[in-house]
């Protein structure tokens, strides 16, 4: 049993990966579990504290998520956030209502008492309301702790039980001191040791993947970004040769990518790698296609049987590693399940069907990808892959609008390799969440030594963004632009115009199919 975690109960709120992150950032490993999980098996997996989320519910309502009301009564200290305050109150015996007013954003909050919770803050500290019920009854046994303008009990405390409650959000950027916060929950209330580090991860993970694996052997997808990389060097430390790690070049990859992939994975680690050239079968599937997601669903479905008949080839492999992230698994079972419209069907591209039957493993599942490169660092895998701009599964064919082909794969290939050449000279890379070429379906008259030219014209997309949900055009210095567009035009056959894509998302997207 993993001593000195944090449970965190997800109520739904929008925050709530970043109460993890937060309490990871303390050196604390923190685990979202289900609203709803039981208070036995809470007690069986001995956390060293309990954090109630925040969630968009109205506690009072009878359809609203409530945790077992046994998680009240193990001893474990409690830290509740807005609703999750809100429950604390409301199952202890105190009054929620509806505030008249909703309070929204930056707020001074008074702090009263300056024990515990909110030691080493000031009598007066900005912070982050977003909540449109609040507390007018304390429980028995409770004392306000802090008032905001709007709520007279923005803030609770049972010392005797070590349950607090805060009506704003500590885990938010704009409740600047909101780390003291949980610091002191973690260190004076819980009393929790910092022992989650990337070292710890990966001697925990390489024995708990031995034992899983005893003599088996492990099949993965390998594709040059970051998961795909640090997957393949965690489970190659772990089982060495028994892993099989399968790179499917798709003909929809970048220039040199292929050869990259090869020297550092194969040459320089000596992993075992299989490299398929699936060009031909992938572009015949991609003949005449022309809508986006019809693409996308032709390119997953070809990469699954292409990897089924590859992975078949290796004989009796049992086990199937796949890169999964912690925001996918947070996602697939909020209680309110994913909100968000298919806009395009991302993250289904790559991902592997249940049925062909491996058992699956999933080391990166509690990760967040600030967390995987570190641990890719730890690993020791190079800059250059962990911080790649992320490049998307169904690659150049998303970047070529209209009918995909061998030519207009070339010139964008050329184009592309042009791009990112200059962003690099130029120190933007990482500055730049993305940055590429878009091959459109469009030809434009130029001129070129005195000769009419009719020929492709090449967009330029680059932005800057923090998750990619978002994203502002970049503000590329004219001069790096005037050299792009130079060379792409004199380097690359059959461009005579580059255009600067100057629009954000919302509502454009970054990628143009
Ligand atoms: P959009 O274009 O929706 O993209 O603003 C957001 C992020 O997702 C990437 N993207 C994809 N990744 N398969 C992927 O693995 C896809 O089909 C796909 N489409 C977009 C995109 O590059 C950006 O980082």
């Amino acid at each position: 049993m993993r001593k000195d975690w944090i449970a965190i109960l997800d109520f739904g709120s929008q925050y709530t990966h970043l109460i993890a992150r937060r309490i990871r950032e303390c050196g604390v490993y923190s685990e979202i579990v289900p609203y709803n999980i039981k208070a036995k098996e809470l007690l069986a997996r001995g956390p060293s504290g309990i954090v109630l989320s925040g969630g968009p519910a109205t506690v009072t309502f009878q359809k609203s998520p409530k945790p077992d009301p046994g998680i009240f009564n193990l001893g474990i200290p409690i830290l509740g956030i807005c609703y999750g305050a809100q429950l604390m109150a409301y199952f202890l015996g105190g009054k929620v209502s509806k505030a008249k007013e909703r309070e929204y954003g930056r707020t001074i909050l008074r702090i009263k008492s300056k024990g515990d919770i909110f030691k080493g803050l000031s009598p007066e500290e900005i912070v982050w309301m977003s909540h449109g019920d609040r507390i007018t009854k304390l429980p028995l046994g409770f004392r306000p702790i802090a008032s905001t303008e709007n709520s007279p009990i923005a803030a609770i405390e049972n010392r005797e039980k070590r349950f607090f409650g805060v009506q704003f959000h500590p885990e938010v950027v704009h409740t600047p001191k909101g780390g003291i916060i949980f610091r002191n929950f973690l260190f004076e209330i819980t009393k929790s040791k910092p022992s989650w580090d990337m070292k710890s991860f990966v001697k925990e993970t390489i024995k708990n993947l031995r034992q899983e694996i005893g003599e088996g052997k492990v099949v993965c997808a390998l594709s040059g970004g970051v998961d795909s990389s640090v997957l393949t060097m965690l489970l190659y430390k772990a089982i060495g040769k028994r892993l099989f790690a399968i790179f499917i070049d798709n003909g929809l990859l970048r220039k040199n990518e292929v050869k990259v992939v090869k020297e550092r994975f194969r040459d320089m680690y000596h992993i075992n790698l299989i490299t398929v050239s699936a060009e031909d079968i992938f572009l015949k599937a991609l003949k005449g296609i022309i809508h986006p997601e019809k693409k996308r669903k032709i390119i997953g479905r070809t990469f699954i049987k292409v990897f089924e008949e590859e992975a078949k080839k290796l004989g009796e492999v049992k086990f199937l590693a796949q890169g999964t992230l912690y925001p996918d698994v947070i996602e697939s079972r909020s209680p309110w399940g994913s909100p968000s419209a298919t806009i395009k069907t991302h993250h289904n591209v790559g991902g592997l069907p249940p049925r062909l039957g491996f058992k699956l493993i999933e080391p990166l599942r509690f990760l967040f990808k600030d967390e995987v490169r570190l641990l890719g660092k730890e690993l020791g895998l190079p800059e250059e892959i962990l911080y790649r701009h992320p490049f998307p599964g169904p690659g150049l064919a998303v970047r070529i609008i209209g009918e995909v082909t061998k030519e207009k794969l070339e010139i964008l290939r050329e184009a592309d390799w042009i791009l990112l050449e200059e962003i690099k000279n130029a120190g933007l890379y990482k500055n730049l969440w993305q940055s590429f070429c878009v091959l459109l379906p469009v030809k434009t008259v130029g001129v070129m030594g005195d000769k009419r030219t009719y020929e492709f014209v090449i967009a330029i997309r680059a932005v800057t963004s923090l998750d990619g949900m978002t994203a502002d055009w970049a503000k590329i210095p004219y001069e790096v632009l005037e050299r792009i567009a130079h060379r792409i035009v004199n380097e690359v056959k059959g461009v005579n115009r580059v255009v600067y894509d100057i629009s954000s998302k919302p509502p454009s997207t970054i990628e143009w199919e």
